[in-house]
């Protein structure tokens, strides 16, 4: 078995100046990568599982019953990158079906990262497993040292990349193309337009676990940078936006009310927004335009049930 868990922290954003400067702008906002601290990645594991939420049953199922052809246009790979890549689950079929001999994978939440990709590596005693403890966004050059040279293929499921707004993905594009190099590839899933009831469902489940997962920001900002938010006075608000083309997420306080993180505090009027999460939706042809602007080139493309997995080069 190879495995090496490599965190930096020098390349990890800093929670606190992040939720200062947002909780100080106008609107007041909150990065979404900052749901996923341990409770925050169990509320997303159980999110993934409400009937509601379709995105990650639709792209697994997508993902086993395309797979012979998905892998027959990928063809060999020596390395497969995943950025985000969480509890490790979905590259599995990925190493199934290619066999490549080295995996990076790399995830803000270094800490949860590392025994998921540790285990990963006993299931799949032939590859080199690297873990990265590291925000992708900002620091990706910091993984290039780590990749062996060869054929790449990066891998982005999951409709990640709707948290970007559409400018952001190009420029997140952007930058898998340099880490991909020349020979490199993507292939990336996302979730499409669709009826804005069934989008809206997916956001206001009926057990309550995706207002519990965005409450749970406020509390992670209670244990890990002293505020003093009370859950109870703020509502999980979400809906399809669709001019913009997205769910948003808010957390609306429900009276007018005062908070403090350590000597700073900030004011909400009842009825203000805390902005958590966008996240985007898309057709084919208009994910494609961002892929092209970023520079990749679509080599193949499937589609089920609202949601879609592409492959560029
Ligand atoms: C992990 C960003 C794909 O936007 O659907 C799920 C996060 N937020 N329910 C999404 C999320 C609320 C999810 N992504």
């Amino acid at each position: 078995m190879a495995f090496r868990f490599l965190d930096l922290p020098a390349a990890r954003d800093d929670m606190r100046a992040d939720a200062l400067a947002g909780l100080a702008a106008q609107p007041k906002f909150i990065p979404p990568k900052y749901f996923y601290d341990a409770p925050g990645c169990r509320l997303f594991e159980a999110i993934c599982k409400q009937p509601e939420y379709a995105v990650t049953r639709t792209e697994q199922a997508l993902m086993a019953s395309r797979l012979p052809e998905i892998a027959a246009a990928i063809g060999a790979v020596d390395c497969i990158l995943e950025p985000g890549a969480g509890d490790c689950s979905k590259v599995r079929v990925l190493l199934d079906a290619l066999h490549p001999g080295q995996l990076i994978v790399l995830d803000i939440a270094g800490s949860a990262l590392a025994p998921a990709a540790e285990s990963l590596a006993h299931d799949y005693p032939r590859l080199d497993v690297t873990a990265i403890g590291m925000d992708f966004i900002h620091e990706l050059d910091a993984a290039s040292p780590h990749i062996a040279p060869g054929r790449r293929l990066i891998y982005y499921p999951g409709s990640s990349i709707g948290n970007f707004s559409p400018a952001e993905a190009v420029a997140v594009l952007a930058r898998f193309r340099q880490l991909a190099g020349e020979a490199g590839q993507l292939l990336i899933g996302f979730d499409l337009k669709k009826d804005p009831q069934l989008l809206h469902q997916a956001y206001n489940d009926a057990a309550g676990i995706t207002a519990a997962f965005n409450l749970n920001l406020l509390q992670r900002l209670n244990r890990e940078l002293g505020a003093n938010f009370d859950p109870a006075r703020f509502r999980h608000y979400a809906f399809y936006n669709p001019q913009a083309g997205r769910i948003e997420m808010h957390l609306v306080s429900l009276v007018e009310q005062t908070v403090t993180i350590s000597d700073q505090s900030f004011h909400f009027d009842a009825g203000e927004s805390l902005h958590t999460e966008n996240s985007c939706k898309y057709r084919c042809d208009e994910f494609g335009g961002i892929a092209n602007s970023a520079g990749w080139k679509l080599k193949g493309e499937w589609a089920q049930d609202g949601f879609a997995v592409q492959l560029y080069g």
